[in-house]
């Protein structure tokens, strides 16, 4: 059973979203919405990551970790599980789009393969561009560690 609240209170934290819970409600009330969740000891939800598998494309929409909590590798460590996961289920490429100012975000895409393929113009709601970030599930990086730790 997902902690709604849980996941919600670290959206509100991370975007400062008022609407936190019922953007995230009617996400996650979506059959087909996966959903990854990192938990630490005492059942305090540490971060999430969120997605669609669109044929055989992963899309990544909301990863996030509490802020106190980052910078421990939890959500590189929900990003690596979740594309293995979904590549032992045939996805064979991942995407997102991020805005552009945020550096964080994109440094952990780019630690984990991705590499900006477009921009789109004044994407978001304030006007921000967003770059989009496109990983090969079949390059080097994961192929590297399917290499070392086998697939799933
Ligand atoms: C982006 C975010 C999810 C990263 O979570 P995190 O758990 O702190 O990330 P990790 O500790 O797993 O970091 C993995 C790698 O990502 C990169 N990274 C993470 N935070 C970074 C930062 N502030 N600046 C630059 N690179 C960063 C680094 O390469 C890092 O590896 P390192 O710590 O060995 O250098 C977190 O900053 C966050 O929740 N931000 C607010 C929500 C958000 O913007 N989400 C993305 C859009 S939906």
């Amino acid at each position: 059973m997902l902690d709604v609240p849980g996941l919600a209170s670290i959206e509100r934290a991370c975007f400062g979203r008022e609407e936190a819970d019922d953007l995230l409600a009617a996400e996650l009330s979506r059959g087909w919405a996966r959903v990854r969740v990192a938990e630490l000891p005492g059942d305090e939800v540490a971060a999430f990551l969120d997605g669609w598998v669109v044929a055989d494309e992963f899309e990544v929409h909301f990863v996030a970790t509490r802020p106190e909590r980052q910078r421990r590798g939890l959500a590189a460590m929900l990003l690596d599980f979740a594309l293995d996961e979904v590549f032992a289920e045939g996805a064979r490429s991942s995407m997102l789009e991020v805005r552009r100012d945020n550096a964080a975000a994109q440094g952990l895409y780019r630690s984990r393969g991705f590499e900006v393929v477009a921009e789109r113009r004044r994407y978001y709601d304030d006007g921000e561009d967003a770059l989009v970030m496109r990983c090969s599930l079949e390059g080097s990086l994961l192929a590297a560690r399917r290499a070392v730790y086998g697939d799933r």
